[in-house]
């Protein structure tokens, strides 16, 4: 799958944000090595802070769908700038390799890529936890 397909896929999932407070509306398709993809919108909340992330949707459907290996996650939002991943969002991405490719696009298309160890340098992962 090429990386517009995966942005295509992103748009398209963008139209079922709900967004009733920020009206922000982000998208997610999340790539597995093997093909499959999985897309992810924001879900907010009015206590605000159980708000979801597009990216962490994606994530938590293919993780819960028994997939582990990913390969790259594509971002929009309705804005000219690039969409760029949250920090939490930086993080749930890494701990499944550091080699994910993140596509952040806008909304005209156009888009950059990204190695998620670039994006989260010396970040924390099951590395991180080993002891002496
Ligand atoms: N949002 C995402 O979905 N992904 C990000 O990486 C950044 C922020 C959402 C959360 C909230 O619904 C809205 O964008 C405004 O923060």
């Amino acid at each position: 799958m090429d990386y517009h397909e995966l942005i295509k896929k992103a748009i398209a999932v963008k139209e079922n944000a709900y967004v009733p407070y920020s009206h922000f509306r982000v998208g997610a398709a999340l790539l597995t090595q093997s093909g499959k993809v999985f897309t992810g919108c924001n879900v907010e909340n009015a206590s605000y802070s159980p708000t979801i992330c597009a990216e962490s949707t994606a994530i938590v459907k293919a993780v819960s769908e028994g997939e582990r290996e990913f390969s790259a996650i594509a971002v929009v939002t309705d804005t000219e700038d690039f969409a760029s991943p949250c920090g939490v969002c930086r993080q749930r991405i890494f701990e499944f390799g550091g080699d994910i490719e993140v596509i952040m696009a806008n909304r005209d298309g156009e888009y950059k890529v990204y190695k998620i160890s670039d994006l989260l340098p010396e970040g924390f992962n099951q590395e991180s936890l080993k002891k002496g």
